[in-house]
């Protein structure tokens, strides 16, 4: 086969369980992410011969729970600086599960090319029967690989399906199918070197994104509603020089009232306040469960309290302050 016209697509890994490895075949759970190098990730994956060329590089060696402000501007600065280069088609990114979605979400809003970027991951560490990761990765380096994907934003393959950066979530702490973009459905789907949309992107990204990746991360923490609930964490996150609070509400954004005190007395200092929901699906309303013009906050619409957190820190990092507008927009 001549594969010197197939298309030129970087591997950028970055450890996660894709990567992981356990000392025996039937252990899926209590193995070490992250450890397995992407060459051997890559040899694993024969079939990527007759699908792609492939550049790889080994940007990190993490279990993705430890993801950083710091990687995250490593990794966007490096997937600009390959998508500019005429000898590369699209990026993949293998990462861990765990915190898929906040740097899908980030590069979603933060890559500046129109070319294909695809996360994906595993459920089943490298050395497991019946691995997850060899099979997604495939995948993920078809998906990048497609014309079709290009100008999609940031998109995740994984089980066989293609989601959107914005949308998908984790659902699931050991299944295969791990993945959802509840309420609004897959992408599309990819299976056996085909490659199927069934929707599109309507919400800004990428090359029509107004944000840029940063070095300069502003203090952003996620704070929970719950019965019993006190005003202690609030407090300390003030005390401590926060610049944003997003609020993983009850119900639709919904707060305790011994806790709304400190929030609306955190607005007050200066602090920029987004309300989102624990719930896990769903949107929440501006004025809906709480009159968010008269505590001066924004409401998070669909996004989870993980990503309203990256959309928060971004628009905050770019000296936005028409906020609810960047949450109706993105
Ligand atoms: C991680 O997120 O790095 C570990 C868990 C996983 O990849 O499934």
């Amino acid at each position: 086969m001549n594969t010197s016209s197939l298309p030129r697509i970087a591997v950028l890994a970055t450890g996660g369980t894709i990567a992981g490895s356990a000392g025996d075949a039937s252990k899926t759970a209590g193995y070490k992410a992250g450890v397995v190098g992407v060459d051997k990730l890559l040899d694993a994956v024969p079939a990527l011969g007759s699908v792609a060329r492939i550049h790889a590089e080994q940007i990190a060696s993490i279990d993705s729970k430890d993801m950083s402000v710091a990687l995250w501007t490593a990794l966007a600065s490096r997937i600009n600086e390959l998508l500019a280069q005429d000898d590369i088609d699209g990026v993949v990114v293998t990462h861990g599960t765990d915190t898929l979605e906040e740097t899908a979400y980030l590069l979603h809003l933060t890559v500046k090319h129109a070319k294909p970027v695809v996360l994906t991951a595993a459920m089943r560490p490298s050395t497991a029967l019946s691995a997850d990761g060899p099979l997604n990765l495939l995948n993920a380096v078809t998906v990048a690989a497609s014309k079709d994907a290009a100008g999609k934003g940031v998109l995740v393959a994984f089980n066989n399906q293609i989601h959107s950066a914005r949308d998908v979530t984790k659902t699931s702490t050991y299944a295969v199918d791990a993945f959802r973009s509840p309420e609004i459905g897959v992408l599309g789907f990819v299976q056996d070197g085909r490659v199927e949309f069934q929707r599109t992107v309507v919400r800004p990204h990428t090359v029509s994104s107004e944000f840029s990746v940063t070095d300069e991360w502003p203090m952003v923490e996620i704070v929970a509603s719950y019965a019993g609930v006190s005003r202690v964490t609030v407090d300390a996150l003030v005390a401590a020089g926060v610049r944003g609070i997003v609020v993983a509400g009850t119900g639709n954004g919904s707060m305790h009232a011994a806790f709304t005190q400190a929030l609306v007395d955190a607005v007050k200092q200066g602090v920029a306040m987004v309300r989102a929901s624990r719930v896990g699906s769903g949107h929440v309303m501006r004025n809906g469960a709480a009159n968010d013009d008269a505590l001066g906050s924004v409401s998070a619409g669909t996004l989870n309290p993980y990503k309203a957190r990256v959309l928060l820190m971004l628009a905050l990092a770019s000296g936005v302050d028409d906020l609810q507008r960047v949450f109706d927009t993105y």
